[in-house]
């Protein structure tokens, strides 16, 4: 019988690629959204990539009866790879209490039910966020834990000592793996699934590909006089399909005890620190598409560089990221086109 296991936040964007990652590593996977920003035809997606739709419960993962009723209808799961949650930095800041409950209610919900059953697995979706402004790059996950600049940012770091705690309070041999993502973008190669940002985009790949197809006119690269070569901040883009790969190398430690200890983090990303004007002059160069694009102030809360030294993951999950950057911006300038309906 495959091996059950539910992905929370798996209509969402890297919930999706990693379902999809899943069920062709033979997974049983079941999902569970709120919908809250995602939609139900994510599973249309999956299902055309992989010929599966996988099981679908819409809750809310806040909803603690509804949590262990469905842990009761599915006593086979043995793993949980938690995606659900808010992401966006600047809303975070202006509904902190909203984050706050959300990410870690929903995180208590589920720790709660994985006593005393075969489900010992949790997989979290952590961020390179908790990191800061590193000291010191590419940074390692030894980097010290930052105050967080965000509600949001403050979530994942809170997330991970609450994860933490549990995981040395129950003798029920629970383990963890917490994976710190450095900057996802791309889509499926087959464009069924990708990022689908509600209202005007506030991460860069999704809004560069928007500003080609036309629907913004041009793109404010936020800052350019950041202490780096010109003068544009610098991020780790990993493709989100290699992002995928990642989960299921994670889930087969846990699954086939590899694990070293009950709580690991490993950072993911390519190594590779990008400024913003690389990825816009490789769009262009890929996609033969000039972007409209001027300098604007800096945002407020970004940090000047950060890149992943992912040499942990590497060695120890047996993974690495692989797709180039050209490849995945034409992935997610594919998956642009195909939302809005032009297909070449
Ligand atoms: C942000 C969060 C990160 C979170 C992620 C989730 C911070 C510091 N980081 O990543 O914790 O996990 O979102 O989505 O808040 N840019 C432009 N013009 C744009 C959009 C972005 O120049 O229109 C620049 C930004 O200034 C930044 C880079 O592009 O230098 C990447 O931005 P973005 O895609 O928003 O990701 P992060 O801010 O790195």
């Amino acid at each position: 019988m495959k091996t059950q296991v539910l992905v929370t936040g798996g209509t969402g964007y890297i919930g999706s690629h990693t379902a999809v990652e899943l069920i062709e590593e033979g997974f049983d996977v079941v999902i569970i959204d709120n919908l809250s920003n995602s939609q139900e035809s994510v599973l249309d997606g999956i299902e055309k990539i992989t010929g599966v739709r996988p099981a679908f419960e819409k809750f809310d993962l806040c909803e603690r009866e509804k949590v262990k009723a469905f842990f009761q209808r599915y006593p086979r799961i043995e793993a949980i790879i938690h995606f659900a949650a808010l992401k966006a930095v600047g809303e975070s800041v202006k509904k902190p209490l909203e984050y706050y409950r959300n990410n870690l209610v929903s995180l208590i919900n589920l720790l709660e039910c994985m006593k005393g059953n075969v489900l010992k697995n949790f997989i979290f979706s952590s961020s390179c966020t908790v990191y800061g402004q590193p000291d010191v790059l590419p940074v390692t996950e030894k980097a010290p834990v930052k105050k967080a600049l965000s509600p949001y940012g403050n979530t994942k770091q809170i997330a991970e000592e609450i994860i933490q705690d549990y995981l040395a309070s129950c003798a029920d041999d629970l383990r963890c793996i917490s994976l710190r993502y450095f900057n996802p973008i791309g889509a499926h190669p087959s464009a069924l699934i990708g990022e689908l940002p509600t209202g005007v985009p506030q991460n860069l790949v999704p809004f560069v590909t928007q500003t080609a197809i036309g629907i913004h006119s041009e793109l404010k690269v936020f800052g350019n006089d950041y202490n780096t070569p010109d003068g544009t901040c610098i991020r780790d883009y990993i493709y989100v399909m290699d992002l995928a790969k990642a989960h299921v190398a994670a889930l087969k430690r846990l699954l086939e005890n590899k694990h070293k200890s009950p709580f690991e983090v490993f950072n993911l990303g390519t190594g590779k620190g990008l400024s913003v004007l690389e990825i816009i002059t490789t769009f262009e160069k890929v996609t033969g598409v000039k972007l409209n694009y001027r300098f604007a102030p800096r945002r407020e809360g970004d940090i000047e560089k950060i890149w992943a030294d992912p040499s942990l993951a590497n060695r120890e999950l047996g993974w690495k990221a692989e797709t180039s950057l050209e490849d995945t911006l034409l992935s997610a300038w594919k998956w642009e086109k195909y939302i809005r309906g032009k297909n070449n």
